[in-house]
């Protein structure tokens, strides 16, 4: 099971992420909040990336929520061995963890509702690497496009 999660949001994740911050508190989880601190108008990227950045240099797993969870997921992938995977159902979140090696989830909160979101975040958790064929393909994806 995950101990620490560093999350993060912009104003378009901001309920969705109060609420997954007291979720993964009550799991158990460490959890490091990287902002926004409101729901005023702000910019995914500025977000997304004091996560990724923690991701990519900690080796931690982290969560980042907007409107949809693309800008985040584009922004964050940016960022040297991070794999962030947009999820909206539990299978997505769990074959993200076994297959790809998901280091951050992308979630919208405009895509979908709580209870969703609560499933995603707890597969997300529990679900480890498979490693083998998946490891060989995940390393394929840093050489493809170089
Ligand atoms: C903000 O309106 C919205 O564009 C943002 O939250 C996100 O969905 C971008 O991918």
């Amino acid at each position: 099971m995950v101990k620490k999660i560093i999350i993060g949001s912009d104003h378009g994740g901001f309920n969705l992420k109060r609420h997954l911050v007291e979720f993964l508190k009550g799991q158990g989880v460490d959890v490091v909040d990287e902002g926004p601190e409101s729901a005023e108008s702000c910019d995914y990227p500025v977000f997304a990336a004091k996560v990724a950045q923690k991701v990519s240099r900690e080796g931690c797993l982290g969560i980042l929520i907007c409107g949809t969870g693309q800008g985040m997921a584009m922004t964050a992938n940016r960022f040297e061995g991070v794999r962030a995977a947009v999820c909206t159902n539990e299978f997505m979140a769990r074959m993200a963890r076994a297959h790809n090696d998901a280091n951050v989830l992308c979630l919208g909160e405009r895509v979908i509702g709580i209870g969703t979101a609560e499933g995603v975040v707890q597969a997300y958790l529990e679900t480890e690497f498979e490693g083998d064929r998946h490891k060989r393909r995940i390393d394929l994806i840093e050489t493809v496009g170089k």
